[in-house]
């Protein structure tokens, strides 16, 4: 008998900005890093997927993880769908044996998906369900997934460390919202907190994709030379910070609580 899905809650969801307005993720997102490695995908899928493992089924599944609301998960899909159709050209499979792709697009909940789905290439070459939930649980059953692709998501955090909002603990992080110019404590409560959130991440893909099957992970990074107070992302989340906290007490100001 099979066991219950497990759809636990397992992170705070803040997605993107919905729909195409001026502060919307869709009108300011373009370019992220996934035009620049489109050929780094090419490259993995023609090496790594075993196709002769995946011949057995017709249906290639596919599920970009923490999708938002567009463009750029189109432009990761549609890179990811020619790599596999040309990988299997590329093994002398006749046009007609060619597997069909069903795409599942991933994020919260609360991910604005009609926006989404009204925004999908009329012309696509692959079939397309959305798949609500957190990707730090089971999303799919076990064994059906083919290849997972995530994009500058996995850094969200499920939550923010405790330790870093409590004033008692050495992680406290003095009502900043980043930790590049924080005390040691705190770069290591955030950096346990990413390596659970990591190992969710990776316990549930091992049970949902094939063997040889791919996982494709984009993350930002620093090199071990760059200390985190000089990294460019860094200090603008430092400057962020500090305009959310000064509009915070102009709030206060003009209408105290
Ligand atoms: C910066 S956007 C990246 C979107 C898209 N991959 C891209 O490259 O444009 C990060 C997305 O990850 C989603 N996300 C964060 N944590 C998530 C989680 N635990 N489960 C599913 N999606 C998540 C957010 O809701 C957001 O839409």
């Amino acid at each position: 008998m099979a066991g219950a899905v497990q759809s636990g809650n397992f992170s705070k969801a803040l997605p993107m900005n919905g729909g195409h307005g001026l502060y919307s993720y869709s009108k300011n997102s373009t370019y992220q890093v996934i035009v620049a490695v489109k050929d780094l995908i090419t490259e993995a899928i023609a090496e790594k997927l075993d196709i002769c493992v995946l011949s057995s089924s017709n249906t290639i599944c596919v599920s970009d993880m923490g999708c938002s609301v567009g463009p750029n998960t189109f432009v990761a899909v549609q890179n990811i769908v020619e790599a596999v159709l040309n990988k299997y050209q590329s093994q002398e499979h006749d046009h007609s044996s060619l597997p069909e792709l069903q795409v599942f697009l991933n994020d919260h909940a609360l991910n604005d998906f009609n926006t989404l789905f009204k925004s999908l290439p009329p012309n696509r070459n692959y079939y397309v369900a959305g798949m609500p939930g957190s990707f730090h649980g089971r999303l799919f059953p076990t064994d059906s997934l083919h290849i997972v692709h995530t994009s500058y998501a996995l850094q969200w955090l499920s939550q923010v460390p405790k330790e870093v909002e409590d004033v008692s603990s050495p992680a406290w992080n003095k009502g900043r919202i980043y930790y590049s110019s924080s005390a040691d404590q705190t770069v290591k409560a955030y950096a346990d907190q990413f390596a659970g959130d990591l190992d969710c991440f990776l316990h549930a893909r091992a049970q949902e994709v094939v063997g040889g099957g791919l996982i494709i992970l984009m993350v930002p990074g620093r090199t071990d030379s760059s200390p985190h107070t000089r990294v460019f992302s860094n200090i603008s989340y430092d400057i962020l910070g500090s305009c959310l906290v000064d509009m915070a007490k102009l709030v206060w100001i003009l209408k105290p609580p």
